[in-house]
């Protein structure tokens, strides 16, 4: 990635907290949902409690969204969405996903399709449905460190002009 091509690119390149703990992976994360282009989708991925929807939440606080408070992981719900000042934010948890069918219920393709934001948690449950130019951020436990978290960025940028 190229860090010098956009403020954007930085931030998911050298700009990125190696190991944060949580202030600095909130702060992490408001300053993407502020910067985010559209359409995005970001996937998070990571185990149980590793801070997924912590990270989800943070950008949501970045684009804009008011509840915040409503940004979780649904219990009976896969599919939540925001309101926000420049368009919905779409965020999907996909841990309970039982088959290909329900993804197909969920109208999953046209959300990947016409979400101006989608975050979408274990998208390894859609493996193979989400174009290859998604930011994939996963989220690890530091053994060592139980207040920090690695954080690991995939991401084909555009180039963008400033
Ligand atoms: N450095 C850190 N980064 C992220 N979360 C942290 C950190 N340190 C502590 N935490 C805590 O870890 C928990 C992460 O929970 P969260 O619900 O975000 O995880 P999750 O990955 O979405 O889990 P699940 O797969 O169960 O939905 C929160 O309680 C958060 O406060
Ligand atoms: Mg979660």
């Amino acid at each position: 990635m190229d860090d010098k091509a956009s403020p954007f690119a930085h931030l998911l390149g050298r700009g990125a907290p190696r190991a944060p703990d949580l202030e600095t992976l909130e702060a992490w994360g408001r300053a993407v949902g502020a910067a985010l282009p559209r359409p995005a989708i970001i996937t998070l991925e990571g185990d149980l409690g590793a801070g997924k929807t912590t990270l989800a939440r943070a950008i949501c606080a970045g684009i804009g969204v008011e509840n915040l408070a409503a940004v979780t992981s649904p219990t009976f719900s896969l599919v939540q969405h925001y309101e926000a000042p420049n368009g919905p934010v779409v965020h999907v948890d996909l841990y309970r996903l039982r088959s290909e069918a329900e993804l197909e219920q969920l109208g999953w393709d046209e959300l990947v399709a016409t979400s101006p934001v989608l975050l979408v948690e274990w998208p390894d449950r859609a493996a193979g449905t989400l174009p290859p130019d998604v930011i994939a951020l996963t989220l690890t436990h530091d053994v060592e460190h139980p207040d920090r978290r690695v954080l690991r960025i995939r991401a084909a940028l555009e180039p963008l002009r400033s």
